[in-house]
């Protein structure tokens, strides 16, 4: 009999590394819902079952930014995402109408410019599809949120934010509060000190005329600090453009690994293109729908989050007692709505483990958008919905259909990796540039 320490570091491990083959082999042995007990988190529920995730979504006693353990310690306890009731609410009004898909629109054109530029400056061969779109995402961000700065004032800024974020090679930093001591000879020191440097560009920009600074003036006036202003906009630059980049380098690996399926969204890309011209402007994303997909372009999109979801689980946490179905929680214990496991449900998505766009695509599969909403979460749920989503359906459509205007192909099939929250493609996706 293995001794609990045992069991949590051995499933710890696995977690770390490859979360998405230990959750496949518990859902193979479990089905949908099933205990696991980890380090931190402790032994906690996690879930794919519409119905669970049906009551989890609007118990009254589980809480959302309690269980954000791991990020609160570098982003604070004053971000959105580390909020609960009232002051989340407050905050959540201030922070969602900058990123709807009108105010989204502002960066359309932005966006293809950068988009074919870094695509046309790679060299032949080999390319991280992840790398990719990480430079395109964060350029982008950068300018939606700072419009008016020189480019020698964001490419600063853009430099202090990468140092920033390469402080997290790894995640085990984030997770193993030991290894978080504040000196310079120490990676989480190193990653303080970049917080500390890239704060201050913050602060410094958000004086002046952009989105940032919008965001400082509703804080400041809502009765923030400064200095949790300066938090928000970091965890907005960090969200606004990670997620996407992972999301866009499983789109592209998955459609590269599927030439027949390229070659039918390539199709849709250029009827997209033509249209848009004819009324100049991007117009038909403006109701970018989570739920049904007007072709392959958007279609590809929905899919890859469904199958290879970036975010793999929420968390929320019971503040007391609560029954969930057969399974009760104890208060401080941990319930996890799993995306990977929801989105892979044979009774709700056919064939759930391969990629097929057209399940998006009301014309082909009619599929009840009531009983998607507990099936597929990508973006989370209810009054926690990523605030980002318009702005990130709306920037991967433009982005998938500005790349496909170029010929590209999949070295292979990437298998799934931790990075940092996220999950994404080994090696950020291998893709081949073609002639
Ligand atoms: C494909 C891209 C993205 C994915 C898959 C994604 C996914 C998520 C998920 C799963 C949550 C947690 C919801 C919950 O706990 O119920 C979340 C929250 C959040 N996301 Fe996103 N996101 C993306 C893009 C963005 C962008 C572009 C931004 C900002 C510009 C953003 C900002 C946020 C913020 C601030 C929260 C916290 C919301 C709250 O707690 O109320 N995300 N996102």
């Amino acid at each position: 009999m293995l001794t609990r320490p045992f069991v949590q570091i051995s499933n710890g491990l696995k977690w770390m590394k490859d979360p998405c083959s230990l959750l496949d082999l518990m859902a193979a042995r479990h089905g949908l819902a099933f205990r696991l007990d980890l380090p931190i988190l402790g032994n906690c529920l996690i879930t794919g079952d519409p119905d669970l995730l049906a009551a989890i979504k609007n118990h009254p006693n589980l809480e959302a930014g309690k269980g954000i353990r791991a990020l609160r310690r570098i982003l604070g306890d004053g971000s959105l995402i580390t909020l609960d009731g009232e002051a989340h609410a407050t905050r959540r009004e201030i922070i969602a109408k900058h990123f709807r898909a009108d105010q989204s629109q502002a960066v359309d054109a932005l966006t293809v410019d950068v988009m074919r530029s870094l695509y046309e400056d790679l060299p032949d061969g080999d390319f991280s599809a992840y790398s990719l779109f990480h430079e395109a995402s964060l350029l982008v961000i950068l300018r939606f949120l700072f419009e008016d700065l020189t480019l020698k004032e964001l490419e600063d800024l853009r430099s202090d934010t990468l140092l920033f974020l390469s402080a997290f090679s790894s995640a085990v930093v984030l997770f193993v509060r030991p290894l978080q001591i504040d000196h310079i000879l120490f990676p989480w020191g190193r990653a303080l000190n970049h917080r500390r440097n890239l704060e201050k560009s913050i602060l410094k920009f958000s004086r002046r005329q952009n989105r940032a600074s919008q965001i400082f003036a509703e804080m400041e006036e809502a009765g923030s600090t400064n200095e949790t202003a300066c938090a928000e906009i970091l965890t907005l630059l960090m969200f606004g453009h990670d997620t996407a980049a992972a999301a866009m380098s499983w789109t592209t690996s998955l459609l590269a690994c599927h030439p027949e399926v390229l070659e039918k969204t390539r199709e849709d890309a250029a009827i997209r293109k033509r249209k848009q011209s004819s009324v100049q402007q991007i117009s038909s994303l403006q109701s970018a729908s989570l739920y049904s997909a007007e072709d392959f372009v958007h279609g590809s999109i929905l899919e890859s989050l469904r199958l290879r979801p970036v975010v793999i689980h929420l968390s929320r946490v019971a503040q007391e007692r609560i029954e969930l179905g057969e399974y009760a929680l104890l208060p401080g214990e941990f319930v996890l709505p799993c995306q990977y496991v929801a989105h892979r449900n044979e009774n709700i998505f056919k064939d759930a483990t391969s990629f097929l766009p057209q399940r998006w695509i009301p014309d082909i599969a009619k599929q009840e958008e009531t009983k998607l909403t507990s099936a597929f979460f990508p973006f989370g749920f209810t009054d926690r919905l990523c605030p980002g989503m318009p702005f990130a359906l709306r920037q991967m459509q433009i982005q998938l259909q500005t790349v496909l205007e170029y010929s590209w192909a999949a070295k292979k099939d990437p298998e799934p990796r931790r990075q940092m929250v996220l999950v994404v493609p080994e090696s950020g996706g291998t893709l081949v540039k073609l002639k």
